[in-house]
C-alpha cells in the first residue's frame, strides 16, 4: 500500500540545523518527498493541527513551542509510509526513543521535565500517527497543487 504522510521538522530541529540530516534519513530509506515548504505556524493553525490536544494541560506550552520559529513541512510518499516514518522518527518522548531513530540520536528530554518547566517537550519532529490522521494532516498542510504526482508503481518507491 502506497500512502502519503506528514512530517514536520519542528522549530528546535530547524534552529539546530538538522533539516538536512532529517531529510536524508527519509530519502535513504527510499521514501519520496512529494511536497515541502517552510512555514511560520500561527496560534490558529496550531489549534487546527493539534485539535486533538487543545484541551490538554500541555497544549499551551505546545502552542508556544510550535509557533516559536519556522517549521519545515514535508509530505512523504512510500509503501506503508506512516508506519515506516514513525519508526525512523522514534518514540514521541525522546528519553524513550530507540537509539538509531532521529529522536533517539538527537534528543533525550522527557515530558515530566517539560511539565515541571511549563514547556513543551522538544522532540524535533511531528509525524502522522495513523493512515487516517495522515490523510487529514497532508490535506491541512498542503493544497493539491503543492503535491507532486509521481507514478504510483511499486518500483518508483523502493530503491
Ligand atoms: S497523547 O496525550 O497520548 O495523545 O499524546 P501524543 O499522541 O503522544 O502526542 C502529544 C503531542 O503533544 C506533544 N507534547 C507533549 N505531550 C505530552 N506531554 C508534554 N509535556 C508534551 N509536550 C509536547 C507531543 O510531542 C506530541 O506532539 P507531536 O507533534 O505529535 O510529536
Amino acid at each position: 500500500m502506497i500512502e502519503k504522510t506528514l512530517i514536520l521538522v519542528k522549530p528546535d530541529g530547524v534552529k539546530r540545523g538538522l533539516v538536512g540530516e532529517v531529510i536524508s534519513r527519509f530519502e535513504r530509506r527510499g521514501l519520496k518527498i512529494v511536497g515541502i515548504k517552510m512555514v511560520q505556524v500561527d496560534p490558529d493553525f496550531s489549534k487546527k493541527h493539534y485539535a486533538a490536544h487543545v484541551e490538554k494541560g500541555f497544549y499551551s506550552g505546545l502552542e508556544t513551542f510550535i509557533t516559536s520559529g519556522p517549521v519545515v513541512a514535508m509530505a512523504v510518499e512510500g509503501v506503508h509510509a506512516v508506519e515506516v516514518v514513525r519508526k525512523i522518527v522514534g518514540s514521541t518522548e525522546p528519553k524513550n526513543a530507540e537509539v538509531g531513530s532521529i529522536r533517539g540520536d538527537f534528543a533525550h528530554t522527557a515530558n515530566d521535565y517539560s511539565d515541571e518547566k511549563g514547556k513543551a517537550t522538544e522532540n524535533l519532529i511531528h509525524a502522522s500517527g495513523t493512515s487516517e490522521e495522515a490523510k487529514e494532516e497532508v490535506a491541512l498542510w498542503f493544497s493539491v497543487e503543492e503535491l507532486f504526482n509521481y507514478k504510483t508503481s511499486h518500483e518508483d518507491h523502493v530503491m
